[in-house]
C-alpha cells in the first residue's frame, strides 16, 4: 500500500503528541517533515518537543524551527495552563540527541511541495503562520499540495479561548485569514468536531499494555491536560483536537462537512472568529460539523497499541 505523504505543522503540545505519534505509527502516513511555531509553548520548545516526539517513537523525521511570533499582533501568552510550562503537562523537559534543519520553515515548506507536486497532505495543527508565510513566499503551493486539512476554528460551536475564538486561530487570525483567502480547498477541523471526541484518563492507561513506552509518555501528559478539562471545563476526559484532524486527512468519510467561503475576524471585538465570509471569490472551504466519535477514537487507540 502506498502511504499518503505529510506534514504536520505543530506546536507541541499534549494533543499534537497524540497527532505526532498517529501519524509517525499509522501505516496509511508516511510522516516526511514536521515544522513547528509557536502557540502552545515558544517555537524554541515547540521543536525541541517535535524532536522528542520522533524520538520516542523510534524514528527519523526532519524538522524545521518555524515562527515564533504572529504576523501583526502582539503574541498571546502561552498556553501552559492547558499544556505545561515544557509541553507535555508535569513530564519534565527531555533534551533531544538530534537537532533541526536549518532552514527557514517558509522556504522547507515551498520546496517540498514543489518537490512532490500533488502528493504532500499538510496538516497544520498550531497558529497558522508557517502556512500563511509559505503562501506568500510561493502562492502556487495552493495547487500543489494533495490537500490542506487545519486544526482550528469552529463554525456553529463558538470558541474554546473567548465566545468566538478557537486557540489556533486566536494565536494568528491575520495568518488564519489568508490561508482561507487562498485559492485551495481547506478542510476544517474545527472545534464541532474536536470538542466531541472525548477520551478518559483511562484510554490512555489502557495503552500501558501493548505500547509501554508510547502509552506511557501518554498517560503521564494526559494526567495534566485532563485536570485541565476537569477543572476548567467541566469535562471528564481530553478533548482529542489535533489527532481527529490528523484522522480526517485519511478518513474524511467519518465526518460530515458543509461547505462555506470562511474568513477570519481580525477586530477586537470578535478576534479570532471563524464565519461565514460574504466574500465569493473565496474558495469553499469544507468544514467539518459531525464526526463519527466512536470510529475516530478506536483508529486512534487501535494505531498507538502497534507502537513502542
Ligand atoms: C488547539 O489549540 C491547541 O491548544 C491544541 O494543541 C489544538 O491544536 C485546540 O484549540
Ligand atoms: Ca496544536
Amino acid at each position: 500500500m502506498t502511504r499518503s505523504k505529510i506534514i504536520i505543522d505543530t506546536d507541541p503540545g499534549i494533543d499534537d503528541a497524540m497527532a505526532i505519534f498517529y501519524a509517525g505509527l499509522c501505516d496509511k502516513l508516511d510522516l516526511i517533515a514536521m515544522t513547528t511555531v509557536f502557540g502552545n509553548v515558544t517555537a524554541e520548545i515547540a521543536t525541541r518537543n517535535a524532536l522528542v516526539l520522533a524520538e520516542t517513537m523510534r524514528q527519523v523525521i526532519p524538522v524545521a524551527r518555524g515562527a515564533a511570533t504572529p504576523l501583526v499582533q502582539t503574541p498571546n501568552h502561552v498556553s501552559d495552563h492547558v499544556h505545561g510550562v515544557e509541553g507535555f503537562g508535569d513530564m519534565p523537559a527531555q533534551t533531544p540527541k538530534g537537532s533541526a534543519l536549518d532552514v527557514p520553515v517558509p522556504e522547507y515548506l515551498c520546496q517540498m511541495i514543489n518537490d512532490h507536486p500533488g502528493e504532500i497532505i499538510l496538516c497544520p495543527v498550531g497558529p497558522l503562520t508557517n502556512i500563511a508565510l509559505a503562501l506568500r513566499l510561493d502562492p502556487s503551493i495552493a495547487t500543489k499540495v494533495k490537500a490542506v486539512v487545519i486544526m482550528g476554528g469552529g463554525l456553529h460551536s463558538g470558541g474554546n479561548v473567548s465566545d468566538y475564538a478557537e486557540a489556533n486561530i486566536w494565536n494568528d487570525p491575520h495568518a488564519a485569514d489568508e490561508v482561507f483567502a487562498a485559492d485551495w480547498e481547506v478542510v476544517m477541523i474545527g472545534l464541532d468536531v474536536t470538542q466531541k471526541v472525548v477520551c478518559p484518563h483511562s484510554d490512555f492507561t489502557a495503552m500501558l499494555g501493548d505500547a509501554p513506552i508510547i502509552g506511557d509518555f501518554l498517560a503521564q501528559a494526559t494526567d495534566f491536560y485532563i485536570k485541565f478539562y476537569q477543572d476548567e471545563v467541566g469535562v471528564d476526559g481530553c478533548q482529542m483536537h489535533d489527532p481527529t484532524a490528523v484522522i480526517a486527512t485519511i478518513y474524511p468519510e467519518l465526518f460530515k462537512y458543509e461547505h462555506h467561503p470562511i474568513e477570519v475576524c481580525t477586530d477586537e471585538d470578535r478576534i479570532g472568529e471563524t464565519r461565514i465570509s460574504n466574500d465569493k471569490s473565496r474558495r469553499l472551504a469544507k468544514v467539518a460539523v459531525d464526526v463519527d466519535i466512536a470510529a475516530v477514537k478506536k483508529i486512534f487507540f487501535d494505531t498507538i497499541k502497534t507502537g513502542f
